[in-house]
């Protein structure tokens, strides 16, 4: 059996609910363009659908096509004074102290503090909090780190997370409580590092479906190319390798991803993706085209 591909087969969300889904690589190997399609390809679906923005440089709202009075309108979930103190119990800036609630009731925040995207996808952005020193335990930290982990699923819910570049997230926990990971890679050993240093990571967080991305390909040569450098690197165990080829269409458009979603050969690759991470049950339209 392939050391890479496992043929783990489709694996239900542990606790019977929504997915929570972490994008993760190495800097600009397409982790925000991968998490743009896949939201709203789910959200033209039918599945209710939270992208989640979790990367200081804040790319994913113009990547999901919002336009820039809309981006404007957003409030970063680690500025939002009101509410971390609401749900903390300090301000920003006022340090833990002594009444700083580390486990805040989350669950009315994408109601409070999303903003709509196209195809019915709500967006929530984290904000800067992520460049605080690891194990700051300020208001900011604390909220953003219940954030997601917060949420309340019901069965057609979807969280997509796009994440800073490389593994530091990981050591924030921002992707505790989730389910899958996808792992978006380019065709160099450098991303492959990264990439299966990520996988390691989110395994050892309890992500139990790891799905490998290889993005921005051009020929099977790259294919074999990655699955070689896995391999190097002490090999991995994916519950499935996806192919997206580099199209040119999307750099024509880019940031946003309104013009791949209906044709680019990028989008058709991603919808074999999207159909191997939601589990059977969560196709209310049966595929994702
Ligand atoms: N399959 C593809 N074909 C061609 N260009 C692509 C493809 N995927 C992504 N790109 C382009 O590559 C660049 C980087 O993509 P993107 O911003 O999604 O990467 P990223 O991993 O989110 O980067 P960062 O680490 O900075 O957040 C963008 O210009 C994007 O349009
Ligand atoms: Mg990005």
């Amino acid at each position: 059996m392939c050391g890479t591909c496992g043929a783990h087969g489709r694996a239900e969300s542990p606790r019977g609910e929504g997915t929570r889904i972490v994008v993760v690589g190495k800097g600009g190997v397409g982790k925000s363009t991968l998490s743009a399609l896949l939201a709203r390809q789910m959200g033209r679906r039918g599945l209710r659908v939270v992208a989640v923005d979790a990367d200081e440089q804040r790319n994913l709202a113009a990547t999901l096509g919002l336009d820039l009075e809309a981006m404007a309108s957003i409030v970063p979930v680690a500025e939002d004074a009101d509410y971390i103190e609401e749900k903390t119990g300090a301000r920003p800036g006022e340090g833990a102290g002594g009444m700083l609630r580390l486990n805040p009731d989350t669950s009315d925040l994408v109601d409070r503090l999303s903003v709509a995207a196209p195809d019915g996808v709500r967006l929530v952005v984290m904000g800067g909090v992520l460049r605080a020193g690891g194990g700051c335990l300020c208001p900011e930290t604390a909220l953003v780190a219940a954030a997601v982990a917060g949420m309340h699923l019901q069965e057609d819910d979807v969280v997509v997370m796009d994440t800073h570049a490389g593994v530091e997230h990981f050591g924030r926990a921002l992707a505790r409580g989730f389910d899958t990971a996808i792992v978006v890679v380019e065709p160099t050993f450098n991303a492959v590092q990264v990439g299966v240093d990520s996988a390691r990571m989110a395994a050892e967080l309890g992500i139990g479906t790891l799905h490998l991305a290889i993005n921005r390909s051009r020929s099977g040569d790259d294919v074999e190319r990655v699955l070689a450098y896995v391999d190097r690197l002490g090999g991995f165990t994916f519950s499935s390798v996806t192919t997206l080829p580099f199209d040119d269409v999307v750099l024509e458009y880019e940031p946003a991803v309104d013009h791949l979603l209906d044709g680019s050969s990028l989008a058709e690759a991603m919808v074999g993706l999207a159909n191997g991470v939601l589990a059977p049950g969560r196709h209310p339209a049966g595929s994702v085209a």
